[in-house]
């Protein structure tokens, strides 16, 4: 993945300096929900970013690490400088404090974490609309000591003397605890009271009226002749990608659809169906399932069987995309956490962010240009460009599936004659849950084979046949998932169905498994 430029993207809004917090790309979100665009940036950059984005407010967020360890995160001081209201998060707060002549120290009690009661002396601005007795989620072992002149204490808790402060002269505030978490009462209105109200930042942020400017950057990055081959994988994030480019470029687009043998039943024919039948792209479609099972065989080590999937992906198309010679881009549907996240895997101060289990990634030696319209989007904010470029819901909302595809979810060694039964029994929860609605609660619903026998009785006869686990759960962003019980009639249906449609199970069961400690996918 290649590195973010800081001279990209849109000026204005709220500069978010990372500090290695869990929760910056929850900040990150939040600020743009309320309408205002948003940029994360790591503390060494933060002023050349500052620079070229001319933010209206900086956030500085929490972090780790303790601001007097001799190699804290850096962060030039003249950020305070630059005249625009700054947000301190716990660690940024601790970091406002030290450069403006406060005092920062381990909190006396020991570390703070989890729930606390928060009692607010002064509501004028930055606590405008809150409870007086709000819960917050606190979680840091160092607290500020001393405010430094001009600092006035907003709220206060049990432990923590200075949990809200402000020198509302400069505009700096500072939270001791995570507006951003759901478990914080009225976080949500204390980061909107800080943006739109004391930063008074502007609302122009809407991810759906982005085509018009996305579309002529791929234009200017392309040429006039220039050729671009993308692979297509049926998932959202390719196929917005790919329809942006395509109405930039048109038949200067190659698209490559890898078939590796481990899609579900009607994927290949639905990313035929609307990318060549309905948008007249230029699509071939890779049958390379003999290959992907080949190189399966035998193997029944989940991250080995991964590791294959991805490996082979990266062979397959790297051939394909040599053989358009006149390409010399290749476009990828990379997202904003994605660039993140490599930013992080870079050197950023970020330790805490889970590394994305992406498989395939970019073949290193083909040497082309990137093209990467979503670069700077959220998940949600792809679906708002997706659904304003009139993708169907069926794409823009459809459940995540992993890049490795049902290898993960055949347990053990993945063969056509386990993968068939498969593909048949998710085929069935689909349209079971789908032709209710039911999905709209759900992050995802599908089957897992389990190769464990068990007894059964079919007409007459003794069977002795597999498992068909049902994993049906909610989740807000796939960190944490909570198991969901649909209706007991549709349980009951989907497993008459799997049992009387489909060979190979003697028994369907339903996976009552939270994340943590569970994984989604079982391998
Ligand atoms: P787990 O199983 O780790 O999955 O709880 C979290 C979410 O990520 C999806 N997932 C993947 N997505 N490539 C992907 O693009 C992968 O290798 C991969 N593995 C898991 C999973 O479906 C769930 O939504």
């Amino acid at each position: 993945m290649s590195q973010p430029s800081e001279t990209e993207g849109p000026s204005g809004g709220v500069l978010i300096v990372d500090f290695g917090a869990q929760y910056c790309q929850l900040i990150a979100r939040r600020v743009r929900e309320l309408g205002v665009y948003s940029r994360i940036t790591v503390p060494e950059r933060a002023m050349f970013t500052f620079q070229h984005m001319r933010p209206q407010a900086v956030i500085l967020s929490g972090g780790p690490r303790s601001v007097y360890e001799h190699d804290a995160p850096a962060l030039d001081a003249k950020i305070l400088q630059q005249g625009v209201p700054v947000l301190g998060i716990c660690y940024g707060l601790q970091w406002m404090s030290q450069n403006t002549g406060g005092q920062v120290t381990p909190a006396q009690s020991g570390a703070e974490y989890g729930r606390t009661e928060l009692a607010v002396i002064d509501s004028k601005d930055l606590l405008a609309g809150c409870k007086r007795n709000g819960i917050v989620w606190m979680s840091h072992g160092d607290k500020v000591s001393k405010l430094g002149p001009g600092f006035e204490v907003f709220a206060k808790s049990e432990p923590c003397p200075f949990a809200v402060v402000g020198d509302r002269q400069r505009k700096f505030f500072g939270l001791q605890f995570h507006p951003e978490v759901a478990h914080t009462e009225d976080g949500s209105v204390m980061l909107r009271n800080f943006v739109l109200g004391i930063a008074k930042c502007s609302t122009n942020w809407n991810p759906g009226s982005l085509v018009d400017q996305k579309v002529a950057a791929v234009k200017k990055l392309v040429g006039e002749h220039g050729e671009v081959v993308m692979g297509l994988s049926g998932g959202v994030d390719s196929s917005v990608a790919a329809v942006l480019v395509h109405k930039a470029i048109g038949a200067r687009l190659h698209c490559v659809f890898v078939d590796n043998g481990l899609l579900r039943a009607g994927e290949r024919e639905g990313v035929e169906e609307l990318f060549r039948d309905h948008y007249h792209m230029d699509l071939e479609v890779v049958d390379a399932s003999e290959r992907f099972l080949g190189e399966l065989k035998g193997v029944t080590e989940p991250e080995a069987k991964r590791k294959i999937v991805g490996k082979v992906f990266v062979d397959v198309f790297r051939d394909k995309a040599k053989q358009k010679r006149n390409a010399k881009f290749l476009g990828q549907g990379t997202l904003y956490p994605d660039v993140i996240e490599s930013v992080a895997a870079h050197g950023g101060a970020t330790s805490t962010i889970k590394s994305h289990h992406n498989v395939g990634g970019l073949p290193k030696d083909l040497d082309m240009t990137l093209v990467e319209p979503l670069r700077d989007l959220f998940k949600d904010e792809v679906r708002a460009l997706g659904r304003e470029l009139g993708l169907p819901s069926s794409l823009v909302d459809r459940q995540p599936f992993p890049g490795p595809g049902l290898a993960v979810r055949c347990l053990g060694e993945v063969t056509r004659q386990k993968l068939e039964p498969l593909r048949g029994a998710d085929r069935i929860v689909r349209e079971e849950v789908e032709k209710r609605g039911l999905q709209k609660g759900l992050w995802q619903y599908f089957a897992v084979y389990l190769p464990q026998k068990s007894v059964g009785v079919k007409g007459d006869a003794r069977v002795y046949e597999d498992v068909c686990m049902l994993r049906i759960v909610s989740s807000q962003d796939a960190m944490t998932a909570d198991w969901e019980l649909l209706p007991a009639d549709v349980l009951k249906r989907i497993s008459s169905r799997i049992l009387n449609e489909v060979k190979g199970f003697s028994r369907v069961c339903l996976d009552i498994s939270s994340k943590p400690p569970a994984t989604i996918e079982w391998e």
